[in-house]
């Protein structure tokens, strides 16, 4: 039996993510090109922390996709505390074809993936966010005339380099065969571990990894620059300290014009005009942060067609 799962942006081979990518832009042309959940089955999407892209888009595509978007509020499933994530699991996986799952530890949907025997995947943890680098990746790609034109291109992310957008472009950009330039603050700098397995990857495909404490470093020459919330959901009640080490990794006009002249910029929402970005560069001509909102529904489709074909559950 094969069951495929997506926790995090290295579960998909390069030739795997590719044809997901390849997918979720011929979704983009055609909104009804596949219906696998057709009959119609359900998929649940389960969120513990708050939502909107992520729950509109993956409800919007899975009903697309012909199935029935079955949404549970985590704050009543308490999965977890009222029932262990063990047997939350085995009530579910009897009776929907996937599972997606927002939360806060890694570990949690971890747990699940061990246990279920439908598909699982990641709407988003403390850890990774791989649907939104997936619908990133589309964006780029639909903006520089197909996926075969990642390969090569520089992608900075300037910001919190220790939060799940950054892991997330680590391991997605490089397994896209992209040059990721990580762009943090000392004390913000991304996990030992995930350096070390996207440049693993990065030798495979190509790509490589940059982390450094300058900004205009990491800006400097690249195709697409992303930023992040500086105070990820989780992080609410250290807020007022992470005010002061962002300041000069602020995504403004200044640090985009060492970016390259076409460059566009890339933001997952919600954003906070004046903090992470400035209103000039987020609404600027530079700026394709609503295509990118929109992949998300194409880019989700493709993938959750993809685990099921993939999957013989
Ligand atoms: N890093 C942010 C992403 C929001 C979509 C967070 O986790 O809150």
């Amino acid at each position: 039996m094969t069951l495929r799962h997506f926790l995090r942006d290295d579960d998909l081979s390069p030739a795997e993510q590719r044809e997901v990518l390849d997918l979720a832009l011929a979704f983009r042309d055609d909104r009804h090109l596949r219906r696998p959940l057709a009959g119609s089955q359900a998929v649940a999407f389960i969120t513990d922390k708050p939502t909107l892209r992520t729950q509109v888009s993956f409800a919007t595509g899975i009903a697309e996709l012909g199935g029935f978007p079955l949404m549970v509020d985590g704050s009543l499933a308490q999965i977890g505390v009222r029932e262990s994530i063990s047997d939350t699991t085995r009530v579910l996986d009897r009776q929907v074809a996937a599972i997606v799952w927002r939360t806060f530890a890694d570990s949690r949907i971890q747990e699940m993936a061990h246990v279920s025997r439908v598909p699982v995947i990641n709407a988003l943890t403390d850890g990774f966010h791989p649907c939104q680098i997936l619908a990133d990746l589309a964006t780029i790609a639909a903006h520089r005339g197909g996926v075969d034109h990642l390969k090569g291109l520089s992608l900075a992310y300037v910001g919190d380099g220790a939060n799940n957008m950054a892991h997330s472009y680590l391991l997605g950009g490089v397994t896209a065969g992209m040059h990721v330039r990580i762009g943090a603050p000392t004390g913000y700098l991304p996990a030992t571990d995930i350096v070390a397995r996207a440049t693993d990857i990065a030798a495979t495909t190509g790509g490589s990894v940059t982390v450094t404490t300058d900004p205009r470093e990491a800006v400097t020459g690249a195709y697409a620059v992303a930023t992040d919330t500086w105070v990820s959901m989780g992080d609410e009640e250290q807020a007022a300290q992470r005010e002061t080490p962002f300041v000069p990794f602020q995504l403004n006009a200044g640090l985009l014009s060492h970016a390259r002249p076409e460059a566009i910029v890339l933001h997952c929402l919600p954003a906070y005009r004046g903090k992470e970005i400035t209103a000039e560069v987020i609404d600027g001509p530079q700026s394709v942060v609503f295509d990118e909102a929109e992949f998300r529904l194409h880019a989700q489709k493709a993938l959750l067609t993809w685990l099921l074909e993939t999957s013989d559950v």
